[in-house]
C-alpha cells in the first residue's frame, strides 16, 4: 500500500510538467465515482409507513391518561374447568418466508398520483366527519345514531365504535383523534356489561381485534394491557366441561368461574373466528394459554372437514357441545359461516406457515366451494363473473344449489386471492377476481350504485355456454314470491334491499388491487365509494340505507351507523387509494373486522417480533 501511495504521490507532485493534467484526471475520476455512488445510494424519500410512524409516535401522547383496571381481574378467576397442565406451545414460524402476497408496484405517474391522492382525501374527509359526530354525540357509546344525534349500546357498552376505529385513525394519520381515543380506552371497564350475556364473537373481532391491531401499529402499552384484560374475559369462555368455547358468556358465571355451559348448536363462524385474535394475543404476551385454547377446537374442524355431506365445507350450524361439526345439510360462505373459512388462510399467514392444518383446511374449502357453491349468473352482457350461492343437501343426498347471495359473501373474492398467493395457487387469484367482479357487477347494476344486502340471480348451466335469455329471466323472477317488477335485468330478487354500510365488497376490491396491481380495481373502488358516500350521507356522517333498488333524491335511511363503517369500510377505501406499503399484506394479516396484525418474521420466535 505504502509503495503504491508513494508512487502516486511522486507521480502527481514531483513531475511538475504532468501535474496539472493529472490533477484534472483525478478530479474527474473522483467526481465520476461520487456521481455513481449518489445514484446508487441516493437517499430515497421515506415511505408512507415510515412517515406515518414518525408523525404518530413522536413526542409524548397528546392526551395523558392513567390506566384504570377493569372492576374484575379476569386473569385471577379460578376456573372450574381449567386447561390441562401441559399447554400447547405456539409453533415456530417456518424458516422460509411464505410466498409474496402483494404485486410488485412500479413507479406511479404524476397524474395517477394526483388522482389517487384526491380520492384518498375524499375518504379521509368523510371518515373525519363521521368520527367527529361520534365524538360529539355518542362518545364512549357503542354506535352513533346518525339521524337522531345520539348514541346506542349494543355490544356490552364498551365503546365499540371507539375501539373499532383506533387503527383507522392511526392509518389515516389522525394523531390528535387517536391519542384522545387511546386515553378513553385506558378507562374502559371490561368487568361490567350493559347486558348479562357477552357475545364472544363480536367482542373478539371488534374489541380484542381492535386493541391488538392498534397496539401492533402504535406500540402503546396501555392497548396491550387492555387487550389482556379483555382476552382473559374471552378466555373465560372456554371454562366449559369439554374446553370448547361458548357463544355467549354469562358475565356473572364468568366472574365466579363456576363453569359455563356450551350451547347445543351455534353458527360455525362463532367458534371458528376466535383463532386469529387469541393466537396473536399469545404471540404478543408470550403466554401460550390463549393459543392452547383454540388449538384443540381447530382439531375438531380439521378432523371433521372430510366427514360432512359436502366434504371440504362445514354446515352452517355446528355443535361445540358435542364436538360435532359434520351434521347438517345447509352450506354457505355467507353470514353464519363466512369468517370460519376466511381465518384458515389467515392463520396460515399469522403462524408463518408452521401449522399444516391450515393450508389443508384452506385447500379443502376452496375446492369444495368452487364445485358446489360458486355459479356463473346469467346476465345481459354475458359477463364472466362468479357468485357464491348456498347449497342444501336433501335426505337422498342430492345437492340443490340455492342461487342466493348476500353482501356478506363478497369477502370471498379477496380470501381466494390471498390464499392463492399464500399457497402458491395462482389460478385461485383469478377465481378471486371473477368473484370480486360479481360483487362489483351487483353494485353497478342497481340505480343507486349499491348492492342490496341479499339477492338472487339465475345460475348458468355448468360447462355450457352462458347466453343471456330475457324470457327465461322473466319466467324465473315471476315465480318468486319476492317478485318486484323494477329490479335490474339478471336479478330475480332483492330479498333484503338495504345497504347497511358493509365492507365486504370493497374489502375484496382492496385485496385484488394489492395482489394484482390492475387499475381496474382502483376504478371499481372509486365508483363504489362515490355511490356509497352519496347514498348514505347524512348531516352527521353516514347511515344505513333502507332500499338501494330505487333511486331517489333522498334515500330512506336507518338511524344507525355500525362500528364497522369506520373500522372496515372506510379503512378499505382509504387503503385502496394509499401507497401500497401502507398496511402491506406481506407485513400484516387483517382480521375479519379489518384490524391488521403483524405477521411474524420467518424463523423468529413467534412472540418476539
Ligand atoms: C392493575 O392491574 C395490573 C395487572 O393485573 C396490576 O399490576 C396493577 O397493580 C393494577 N393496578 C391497580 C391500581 O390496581
Ligand atoms: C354493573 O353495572 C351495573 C349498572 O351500572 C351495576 O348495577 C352493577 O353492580 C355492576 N356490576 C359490577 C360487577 O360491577
Ligand atoms: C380431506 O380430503 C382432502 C382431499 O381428498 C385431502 O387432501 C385431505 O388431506 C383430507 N383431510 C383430512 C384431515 O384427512
Amino acid at each position: 500500500m505504502t509503495s503504491l501511495f508513494q508512487q502516486i504521490w511522486r507521480t502527481v507532485w514531483f513531475r511538475p510538467r504532468l501535474t496539472a493534467l493529472r490533477i484534472r484526471n483525478v478530479a474527474v475520476a473522483i467526481a465520476f465515482c461520487l456521481t455513481v455512488l449518489y445514484f446508487l445510494y441516493r437517499p430515497s424519500s421515506p415511505s408512507e409507513s415510515v412517515l406515518l410512524e414518525r408523525h404518530m409516535n413522536t413526542g409524548p401522547p397528546l392526551h395523558p391518561f392513567t390506566l384504570v383496571n377493569s372492576s374484575v381481574n379476569w386473569g385471577q378467576v379460578k376456573y372450574r374447568h381449567p386447561a390441562r397442565q401441559r399447554l400447547a406451545q405456539l409453533p415456530r414460524p417456518l424458516e422460509a418466508p411464505l410466498p409474496r402476497v402483494q404485486h410488485r408496484f412500479g413507479k406511479e405517474s404524476p397524474e395517477a398520483r394526483k388522482t389517487r391522492e384526491k380520492r384518498r382525501d375524499a375518504v379521509r374527509q368523510l371518515t373525519r366527519k363521521c368520527w367527529e359526530s361520534y365524538r360529539k354525540y355518542a362518545w364512549k357509546k357503542d354506535a352513533l345514531l346518525p339521524l337522531s344525534k345520539g348514541g346506542v349500546d349494543q355490544f356490552s357498552g364498551w365503546a365499540a365504535t371507539l375501539v373499532d376505529s383506533l387503527d383507522t385513525l392511526w392509518v389515516m394519520g389522525l394523531r390528535e383523534e387517536f391519542d384522545e381515543a387511546v386515553a378513553a380506552v385506558a378507562e374502559i371497564d371490561f368487568g361490567n356489561s350493559t347486558t348479562p350475556l357477552v357475545n364472544i364473537f363480536e367482542t373478539n373481532i371488534r374489541y380484542l381485534g381492535g386493541l391488538l391491531a392498534a397496539y401492533d401499529l402504535s406500540g402503546r402499552d396501555v392497548l396491550l394491557q387492555k387487550a389482556v384484560e379483555l382476552g382473559d374475559l374471552i378466555y373465560g369462555g372456554f371454562n366449559t366441561e369439554n374446553r370448547m368455547p361458548v357463544d355467549n358468556i354469562n358475565l356473572q358465571a364468568a366472574i365466579e368461574g363456576s363453569g359455563l355451559v356450551v350451547e347445543s348448536t351455534v353458527v360455525s363462524a362463532s367458534p371458528g373466528t376466535l383463532t386469529l385474535e387469541l393466537t396473536r394475543l399469545s404471540q404478543l404476551t408470550g403466554d401460550p394459554k390463549y393459543y392452547n385454547a383454540i388449538t384443540s377446537m381447530v382439531d375438531v374442524f380439521f378432523r371433521g372437514q372430510n366427514q360432512t355431506v359436502l366434504p371440504g365445507l362445514f354446515p352452517m350450524y355446528v355443535s361445540m357441545l358435542r364436538g360435532d361439526v359434520t351434521t347438517g345439510s345447509t352450506f354457505t360462505l355467507g353470514g353464519c359461516a363466512d369468517s370460519l373459512y376466511e381465518y384458515f388462510p389467515k392463520m396460515h399467514a399469522l403462524l408463518g406457515g408452521s401449522d399444516p392444518r391450515f393450508p389443508a383446511l384452506t385447500r379443502g374449502f376452496m375446492d369444495a366451494s368452487k364445485r358446489h357453491l360458486f355459479f356463473r349468473p346469467m346476465v345481459p352482457g354475458n359477463d364472466d363473473i362468479l357468485i357464491s350461492g348456498n347449497a342444501n343437501v336433501d335426505q337422498a343426498g342430492v345437492l340443490h344449489l340455492d342461487p342466493e347471495t348476500e353482501h356478506l359473501t363478497c369477502f370471498i373474492g379477496g380470501t381466494f386471492a390471498l390464499a392463492g398467493r399464500l399457497l402458491g395457487l395462482d389460478e385461485e387469484v383469478e377465481v378471486g377476481a371473477r368473484l370480486t367482479r360479481g360483487c362489483v357487477y351487483a353494485y353497478k347494476s342497481f340505480p343507486t350504485g349499491m348492492m342490496p344486502e341479499r339477492l338472487n340471480m339465475i345460475p348458468c348451466e355448468k360447462n355450457k355456454p352462458c347466453k343471456w335469455d330475457e324470457a327465461k329471466w322473466e319466467t324465473e323472477r315471476q315465480k318468486r314470491p319476492e317478485y318486484k317488477p323494477h329490479l335490474p335485468k339478471g336479478f330475480t330478487t332483492a330479498k333484503d334491499p338495504r345497504y347497511i354500510l358493509r365492507p365486504e365488497a370493497i374489502e375484496s376490491v382492496f385485496y385484488m388491487w394489492r395482489i394484482t396491481g390492475e387499475t381496474e380495481w382502483q376504478e371499481a373502488a372509486w365508483d363504489m365509494f362515490k355511490a356509497v358516500a352519496e347514498g348514505t350521507a347524512t348531516e352527521l356522517g353516514s347511515a344505513a340505507v333502507l332500499d338501494v333498488t330505487v333511486a331517489k333524491p333522498q334515500l330512506p335511511q336507518e338511524d344507525y351507523m355500525e362500528s364497522f363503517w369506520i373500522a372496515e369500510t372506510l379503512k378499505y377505501f382509504y387503503l385502496a387509494f394509499s401507497p401500497p406499503d401502507l398496511i402491506s399484506l406481506d407485513k400484516y394479516v387483517l382480521n375479519t373486522e379489518a384490524h391488521p396484525f403483524l405477521r411474524p418474521h420467518p424463523g423468529r420466535e413467534a412472540g418476539l417480533l
